[in-house]
């Protein structure tokens, strides 16, 4: 792998990312990793990511000089190009001129920036700067804060740049990663997706053998790709599980039944489990204790499917497949505890005490090789690009208690919301938007010549990258007013229908 050393900024995800749009495997690393360490994973080169800190600030994280002489190509952006720099012998200094943003980058040579734009923006981020790049390396780029922005040798397989060639607001900065990757460190680029199949497809062969898997579908991407990847790699060995609790969106059972069958063969049990739910949930109104109830019953209904199955079967399912993704690996070896908000039921996290061994054939991918992976096996755009749903469902948007008759109104009122935006072509401008009905809560309204007195329903389109912060999105509101009369018109409970405009944080993305 190309191995992306991190030094504390929130760069390195991103970079690793980008390393592998330019078909290169890529793993993240913490800084505190030794150069034995690095050495043994054999990187086929190393990106010294960006950081917060100052190579002079007090424990500023150094690179072990060692580093350079393990004959592997490396790659320092940022703070990892003056950290480079300074181990190699060059001058940082803090000169007092800072960049921070777009600066015009001065170019035009060396393998890196040859034949791009002689003048083109850069994103930079940094106080102190390289006034001297270290012997045997060509400077190749300047700016007006940074006179060496950019250094290379070709010889010895190292370079690096003082700006952010990882972020969008470096247009030309995926091109110059590239040619570190492919022009100076000489790496092959064989990351494609066929690759990705092909290699899960062994792994899970080699790790399941001649056993039987199981996999809780929850209708989410994640569940979905790590299931059909599994099919594919055993075929009826696996044994999908769909709980329908009974919170589930208008069509979403459909959708997986038919089209996730159809698309992928495999085998499915659906356990209609929607009396259960609702009898746990009568009386119930706090948000926590909600989610307490819906996990609980949740595994209980799990695990019961999971007995019948090996009765079924006359055999043990030893093999439980999980749609781990990348960045969960990276964040939870991280290890800084962050706040419990809200306590998340992911369907398919259940307890370890099941006596499971994990099949977690995308713990290596991120989000957007998920969808591409799904895409190659075949699966259905309307699941492959599926915007997020959480785990307990519509439970956690009815506020107050959960019953039949509320459902019914809280899926009439989100299938015309989403039928809406689906048809305004915004559904990949919206990271989702949640539809909340606000069932203790109502108002006096008027509709033909009769007063009314319904409920409301609270519209929730948020925009974010990563779900951590969220904006509101500013629909257009001409798709709004279609909302709104649809909902109120055709959903004879509800009389009002209002917008939530609070960014998250201090909103979160759900009501509960
Ligand atoms: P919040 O409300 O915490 O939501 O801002 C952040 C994102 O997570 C989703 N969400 C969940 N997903 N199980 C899930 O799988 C859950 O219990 C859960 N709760 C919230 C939410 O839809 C948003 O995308």
């Amino acid at each position: 792998p190309v191995l992306v050393v991190d030094y504390g900024a929130q760069y390195a995800q991103l970079i690793a990312r980008r390393v592998r749009e330019a078909q290169v495997y890529s793993e993240v690393v913490p800084h505190t990793a030794t150069v034995a360490e690095i050495v043994t994973k054999e990187p086929a080169a190393i990106v010294l990511s960006g950081g917060p800190a100052s190579v002079y600030a007090e424990g500023a994280p150094a690179v072990d000089p060692a580093l350079f002489a393990a004959g592997v190509p490396v790659f320092g952006i940022c703070y990892g190009f003056q950290a480079m720099a300074q181990a190699l012998g060059g001058t940082v200094e803090h000169t007092g001129t800072r960049e921070y943003g777009r600066t015009d980058l001065g170019a035009g040579t060396g393998v890196l920036h040859d034949g791009l734009p002689g003048r083109h923006p850069v994103w930079m981020s940094h106080g102190d700067c390289v006034t001297k790049a270290p012997e045997g390396f060509a400077v190749t780029a300047s700016s007006e804060g940074a006179p060496v922005a950019a250094f290379e040798d070709t010889e010895r397989r190292f370079a690096g740049v003082q700006y952010h060639p990882e972020v969008a607001h470096s247009p030309h900065g995926q091109e110059v990663l590239r040619r570190f990757l492919h022009d100076i460190a000489g790496i092959r680029p064989q990351w494609t997706t066929s690759s990705i199949v092909d290699e899960q497809v062994e792994r899970i062969r080699a790790q399941v053998g001649d056993g039987k898997a199981i996999c809780g579908l929850s209708g989410g991407v994640d569940s979905a790709v790590a299931a059909a990847l599994v099919q594919r790699a055993i075929g009826d060995r696996l044994t999908c599980v769909f709980v329908d609790h009974g919170l589930l969106r208008a069509g979403e059972r459909a959708q997986v039944e038919r089209d996730y069958v159809s698309a992928t063969g495999v085998r499915l049990v659906t356990v209609d489990a929607r009396e259960r739910f609702m009898a746990a949930l009568a009386g119930v109104t706090d948000p926590e204790e909600k989610r307490k109830i819906i996990g609980r019953e949740f595994i209980r209904v799990f695990e019961q499917a999971e007995l019948d199955l090996q009765v079924e079967a006359g055999e043990k399912y030893r093999f439980l497949v999980q749609g781990t993704l990348y960045p969960d690996v990276v964040e939870s070896g991280g290890g800084t505890g962050a706040a419990n908000i809200k306590s998340h039921h992911n369907v398919g996290g259940l307890p370890d005490d099941l006596e499971f061994e994990l099949v977690e054939p995308l713990r290596a991918l991120f989000k957007d090789e998920v969808r591409r992976v799904g895409l190659e096996l075949g699966l259905p755009e309307t699941i492959v690009h599926r915007q997020p749903f959480p785990g307990p469902g519509l439970g956690i948007r009815i506020i107050g208690e959960v019953n039949a008759a509320r459902l019914e109104i809280l899926r009439a009122a989100d299938a015309i919301a989403r039928e809406e935006l689906t048809a305004a072509g915004l559904d990949r401008d919206i990271w989702q938007c949640p539809v909340v009905l606000l069932a203790d809560v109502r108002s006096v309204g008027v509709q033909g010549d009769g007063r009314t007195y319904g409920h409301p329903v609270v519209l929730r389109p948020v925009s974010s990258e990563d779900a951590m912060t969220a904006d509101w999105t500013r629909l257009p509101y001409d798709v709004l007013e279609r909302i709104s009369t649809r909902i109120t018109n055709e959903v004879a409970e509800v009389n009002r229908v209002v917008l939530d405009v609070t960014s998250k944080p201090p909103g979160t993305i759900e009501w509960e």
